[in-house]
């Protein structure tokens, strides 16, 4: 045996626990063992023929403990030992992540090579602090009209983007990843298909991975990567949180990362909720989103994430449990994207809640005129489409007509273009001078 070898072992033998437990039972997600004295949420490592395979402790009875593994069940055989790990849930950052393409481990899957790791940090975090929450007092721009001007985000602030599949939800992401001046910027992909991963970066990005970093866990991973995926990455932006920078974190989807819970949760017989969903799925959300935020004398963490929703479906669960904790919601229409219009952003059905603390007053008094017009426009929008509408039978709205195609541009922006928020500020007053 080479002596690097050997010193591998021994360092893998410190990892793991000098007892080990033997495998009892095999499923499909799950897999049932005994012989050790465990606790819910310890890393196990259990040992195959080829590699190992590590698990989460997810349930515990009298004479055996369940365990959910990273990856598939396949290839383990009754009787496999099964070793605490010492380690825990953890992963190695740095600066090397930076331009990366990691899996939910920090492990890379972009082919270009080691990640030089300064550190070893934990997936599992308490949220930040209430009394260390910083005050969300500055404007993050993002760089898209309709956002930077009609809902304004702070630095630290967690924001919904809830859309229907193909509405538009990529496009909008990668064009905040582009436009935000954020130093640092943190993708998680959970859920999609493999193939859509590269196509993102190439279209939605601009194969621009700079300052970027992006952990991806796709359908085809196990429940587990899924779930671990969203946390793993919101401990990489924490990681750049701690150190001051202002950080952007985006996640496409929560609803794939739910169903992971989803998964999960039924197979270790908790009971089906509303959508079939388990009472743990709830649970787990504030866990993630939380974590998002400014913290007193360290940096800040701006989040986006995306939750799949199809019409006006106001009994999902995970869109009602979102909009809960998150701090503003920007909706995507598929009316509008039918109709051309991008980004399809239904302004009057979006909100921003900490907007009004920080922008000035005369960016509030813009915005309260163009939601006043545009609403009335959109009120009247039949009337005035078959044209039985007569100018001058009401002056506000003969005004909101005179503006309506200085409003309509103000929405739509190409997708490669973006503004600073200088001159999405003066666009926005031009409107009505
Ligand atoms: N800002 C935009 N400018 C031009 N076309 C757009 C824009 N946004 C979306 N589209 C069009 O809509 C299509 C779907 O957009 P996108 O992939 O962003 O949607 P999605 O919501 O992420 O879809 P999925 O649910 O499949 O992930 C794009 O292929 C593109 O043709
Ligand atoms: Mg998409």
């Amino acid at each position: 045996m080479s002596l690097e070898k050997l010193r591998l072992k021994l360092e893998r033998k410190i990892e793991l626990s000098p007892h080990f437990g033997e495998i009892t039972q095999i499923y499909a997600n799950t897999i049932k063992a005994n012989g050790l004295k465990t606790s819910i949420g310890d890393i196990v490592s259990i040992k195959g023929i080829d590699n190992d395979i590590s698990g989460i402790v997810s349930a515990i009875e009298r004479d055996y403990f369940s365990i959910i593994p990273f990856t598939s069940t396949q290839g383990y055989k009754v009787g496999d030992k099964v070793f605490i790990s010492q380690k825990g849930l953890k992963i190695g950052v740095g600066n090397g992540l930076l331009g990366r393409i990691v899996d939910p481990l920090a492990n890379p899957i972009d082919n270009l090579g080691e990640i030089q790791k300064d550190s070893t940090i934990s997936i599992l975090n308490t949220p930040i602090k209430a009394m260390n929450r910083g005050l969300i007092d500055e404007v993050f721009s993002v760089g898209v009209k309709s956002v930077d001007g009609l809902l304004t985000c702070g630095k630290g602030q967690k924001m919904g983007i809830f859309a229907g599949s193909g509405v538009g939800k990529s496009t909008l992401i990668g064009m905040i990843v582009r436009g935000s001046s954020a130093e640092i910027k943190v993708i998680a992909l959970i859920g999609e298909r493999g193939r859509e991963v590269p196509e993102f970066i190439a279209k939605n990005l601009g194969n621009d991975l700079k300052n970027t970093i992006i952990v991806v866990a796709t359908s085809d991973d196990s429940p587990l990567m899924r779930k671990y995926g969203a946390f793993s990455a919101m401990s990489i932006a924490e990681y750049f949180k701690n150190q001051g920078k202002d950080v952007l974190f985006i996640m496409d989807s929560v609803t794939r990362f739910a169903m992971a819970q989803r998964e999960i949760g039924l197979s270790l017989g908790e009971p089906p909720t509303s959508k079939g969903y388990p009472p743990s799925v709830l649970s787990l959300l504030p866990k993630l989103m939380e974590r998002a935020g400014k913290e007193e004398n360290k940096g800040s963490i701006t989040a986006f994430f995306t939750i799949l929703v199809e019409g006006d479906d106001l009994s999902d669960p995970i869109a009602d449990q979102s909009r809960s904790i998150l701090d503003g919601h920007i909706v995507l229409s598929r009316e509008l994207s039918e109709f051309g219009i991008y980004p399809p952003i239904n302004i009057l059905a979006s909100s921003s809640r900490v907007m009004n603390d920080i922008i000035d007053k005369k960016h509030r008094e813009n915005v309260i005129k163009f939601r006043k017009i545009y609403s009335l426009l959109k009120e009247n929008e039949v009337l005035i489409r078959i044209g039985s509408y007569q100018k001058g039978s009401d002056k506000e709205l003969d005004y909101a007509l005179s503006k309506k195609e200085k409003l309509e541009a103000f929405l739509q922006q190409d997708s490669t273009t973006m503004l600073d928020f200088k001159e999405i500020y003066t666009k926005l007053d031009e409107i009505f001078k």
